[in-house]
């Protein structure tokens, strides 16, 4: 049997924690699958360029069977040279003093010229997936410099917080996560994010139904989605910050591996939620990346039509949405997208 094709992925920010606890999990196989060879191309800034060439090193130490090449550079136009997945990871952090709109123009500095070398060098079916922070408008600024590539490539990580959600709301209903299907985040990854379950069911039944059960009727059920599940979910990060002293890694890194999975190889029990670039679906204005519920057919997302939201969603899913539109303003206020 021909061997297939090396799948060239280019992760930015590879020096760093997050880099570090993906780049194994893709050499193992566990994001593109036991038969398909990657080719891993680590961009870094000067400062994160030893990082890079140490787990390059680790990487070759691992003599792992699927990984055919691996480079280091601190050049976007070189290293995303015919990237099949552009994993986009590294990203300015907010530091002490920092207003919204300077991190806002930071990160273009880095997602302009991005996304320019993606359109100027990716292979034809590039895919690209944002984690950097703000993720959803990295993304659209990526995707403003890059014209000749599908706006439906490039989207930005909300698999995080479904992860975080299906683990939150499990022990609640009493199933094991694997149960629970038709979960949905709504809108930015920060938090103003809707997790919705409106939609859910667990072990074929109605989520909503089993937490009116479980927690002694539909206004309990309510409270506990409202006070505790919503807000815990929503700001998981903070939480996660507060405890460990820095965000979020290796779950991050996990995510990733989930998203890109799911997105290449299919979705399988039920649809996930992704930040895409909006058609228009729900009422969220087309163009801005937002989070919807999303299945992998024939390897491209699809938002999942026709779902009835009630007025609490639509609200919630308005507030998500107009700050990310307060977004987009920043940027275009500062002639970045
Ligand atoms: P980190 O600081 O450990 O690593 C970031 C790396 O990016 C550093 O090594 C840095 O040198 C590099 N970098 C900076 N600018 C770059 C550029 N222009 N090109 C290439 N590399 C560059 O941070 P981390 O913990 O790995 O987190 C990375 C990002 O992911 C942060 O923005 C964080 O907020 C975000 N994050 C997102 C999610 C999500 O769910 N979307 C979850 C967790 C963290
Ligand atoms: C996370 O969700 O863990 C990260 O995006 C970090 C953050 O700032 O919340």
């Amino acid at each position: 049997m021909a061997a297939k094709k090396p799948i060239t992925i280019t992760i930015t920010g590879a020096g760093g924690q997050i880099g570090y606890a993906l780049l194994f999990r893709i050499a193992s196989g566990a994001m593109l699958g036991p038969d398909t060879q990657v080719r891993l191309n680590l961009l870094e800034i000067p400062q994160g360029l030893r990082g890079a060439e140490g787990a390059a090193l680790e990487l070759h130490d691992s003599a792992f069977p699927l990984l055919s090449h691996v480079e280091v550079y601190d050049d976007p136009t070189a290293a995303f040279r015919g990237t099949n997945l552009a994993l986009l990871v590294g990203a300015r952090p907010r530091t002490a003093g920092m207003e919204r709109g300077d991190l806002l123009a930071a990160n273009a500095g880095i997602f302009g010229p991005q996304g320019e070398a993606i359109n100027a060098g990716a292979a034809d079916d590039v895919r690209v997936v944002v984690v950097g922070n703000p993720a959803n408008t990295n993304a659209l600024i990526a995707a403003a410099h890059a014209p000749d590539v599908p706006a439906d490539r490039f989207t930005a990580l909300t698999r995080l917080d479904h992860n975080r959600a299906l683990a939150q709301l499990a022990p609640t209903v009493g199933t094991p996560v694997s149960d629970i299907r038709d979960l949905t985040i709504w809108g930015n990854h920060s938090a103003t994010q809707f997790p919705d379950v409106a939609h859910a069911t667990a072990g074929g039944q109605s989520v909503a139904a089993l937490l009116a059960y479980r927690l002694g009727g539909p206004d309990a059920a309510r409270e506990w989605l409202v006070d505790h599940f919503i807000p815990r979910v929503a700001k998981r990060g903070a939480e996660i910050i507060e405890v460990r002293g820095s965000s979020s890694v290796a779950s991050a890194a996990s995510a990733t591996i989930d998203h890109v999975h799911d997105w290449v190889l299919g979705t399988s029990n039920g649809w996930t939620s992704a930040a895409v670039v909006s058609d228009g679906s729900y009422g969220v204005p087309e163009g801005l990346v937002s989070s919807f519920p999303v299945e992998s057919v024939d390897g491209a997302w699809r938002i999942v039509q026709g779902l009835e939201l009630d007025a609490f969603a639509r609200h919630r899913i308005d507030v998500s949405v107009a700050e990310l539109q307060d977004e987009r303003d920043a940027v275009r206020a500062l002639g970045l997208v």
